[in-house]
């Protein structure tokens, strides 16, 4: 029988995450090949095209979006490109998997998802955690009834320590639209069928307090009410000394599961020390898996056309209209209704 031809996906945004998925597409996934990457940085798609053996590099997005026979796209650059990007992406017919967050305003959120469906194109959104074993195995727990009706659900995000970035260089209210955006996707995907009302956000600089007067912000907590009852808490902070720290958890009428685990493995070493675990440092050493599915159903769903199951346009949207009610808050210092 003739072998089917590994699928031709292409790259835009060459930078830190960008460099991974074309790693992913390149290295550890079978039925795709990364034929071409863009980026409008002199060098930047050129060095990495070096590095995987990928011959066609650019750095004007229509011109990469020509190339020929590119079956799929992987949007990796700075969020405020993304929804433009991606437009012109649908427009040219490609398959889509454009990182979070697919947007910054609902406006932008409605014409991303319209474009995709108007040219007929999957749209798939970089919400990994949603493939990461134990948090995938967490909502098959819900869904078989396990824990009865979620009553209090929690999502964290620690950044591993030290934060060694400069606020400057980050856009304001990153932690809601870049970190915690992540968190309000798991805490909307472990709640099945239930619709967020209402927000409280409280937020500050506590890492860098001196960037506190310039509006940054590492830390947060918020709030969340759905209309089933439940009610959710997602924090983040920019610094965790002791590593990269993800958890879930959601409580119910019948039980509780809980999801995620500083821990690099379960290897303890006893020692005259005390007993100690080495934790993980690295977002792409943590979720080396759940990033290498989310791209391996990407490449499936654009054989079979079949989005359902991962993360979609209106999922990004969805999670966005959390986002923006936390900026709300913070601003107003009060509760703020999702409409
Ligand atoms: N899912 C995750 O866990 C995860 C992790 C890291 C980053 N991200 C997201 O990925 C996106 C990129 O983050 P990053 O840390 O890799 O950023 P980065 O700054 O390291 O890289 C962005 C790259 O995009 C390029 N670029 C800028 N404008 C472009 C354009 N119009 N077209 C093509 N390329 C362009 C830049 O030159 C740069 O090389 C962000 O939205 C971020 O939130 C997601």
């Amino acid at each position: 029988m003739p072998k089917t031809k590994p699928l031709s996906i292409g790259l835009i945004g060459a930078g830190r995450i960008g460099s991974f998925h074309g790693e992913t597409v390149a290295r550890r996934l079978v039925d795709a090949d990364l034929v071409a990457i863009a980026d409008p940085a002199p060098g930047a798609a050129s060095k990495l095209a070096e590095k995987l053996d990928v011959d066609a590099v650019y750095t004007d997005i229509a011109d990469f979006l020509a190339h020929p026979g590119l079956d799929g796209v992987i949007i990796a650059t700075p969020a405020r490109f993304h929804t433009n990007v991606l437009v012109q992406a649908a427009e040219a017919g490609k398959a889509i998997f454009c990182e979070k967050p697919m947007a910054l305003t609902l406006e932008e959120a409605d014409r991303a998802v319209a474009a995709a469906r108007a040219a007929g194109v999957p749209l798939q959104v970089g919400f990994n955690r949603r493939w990461d074993q134990a948090f995938a195995e967490g909502r098959a727990a819900i869904d078989a009834g396990k824990i009865g009706t979620p009553q209090l659900i929690r999502s964290l995000t620690r950044d591993p320590g030290p934060f060694g970035a400069d606020p400057d260089k980050i856009p304001l209210w990153t932690i809601f639209y870049e970190t915690l955006i992540h968190d309000f996707d798991t805490l909307l995907w472990l709640n099945p069928g239930a619709r967020p009302v209402e927000v409280y956000a409280a937020a500050d600089a506590l890492v860098r307090p001196d960037s506190r007067s310039k509006g940054f912000l590492d830390t947060a907590v918020v709030t969340i009410r759905f209309d089933n009852g439940s009610v959710a808490v997602a924090e983040a902070n920019f610094s965790a000394l002791y590593g990269y720290d993800i958890r879930g958890e959601v409580f119910g009428s019948g039980g509780m599961v809980t999801m995620g685990d500083v821990r690099r493995s379960s290897m303890t070493l006893f020692d005259a020390e005390g007993v100690s675990n080495d934790t993980w440092r690295r977002d792409t050493d943590h979720f080396i898996h759940g990033y290498t599915a989310q791209l391996a159903s990407f490449v499936r769903t654009i054989r079979s056309g079949d989005i359902s199951g991962s993360p979609s346009g209106a999922d990004a949207r969805n999670a966005l209209a959390v986002a923006l009610a936390c900026i709300e808050s913070v601003k107003t210092k009060t509760v703020v209704s999702i409409a």
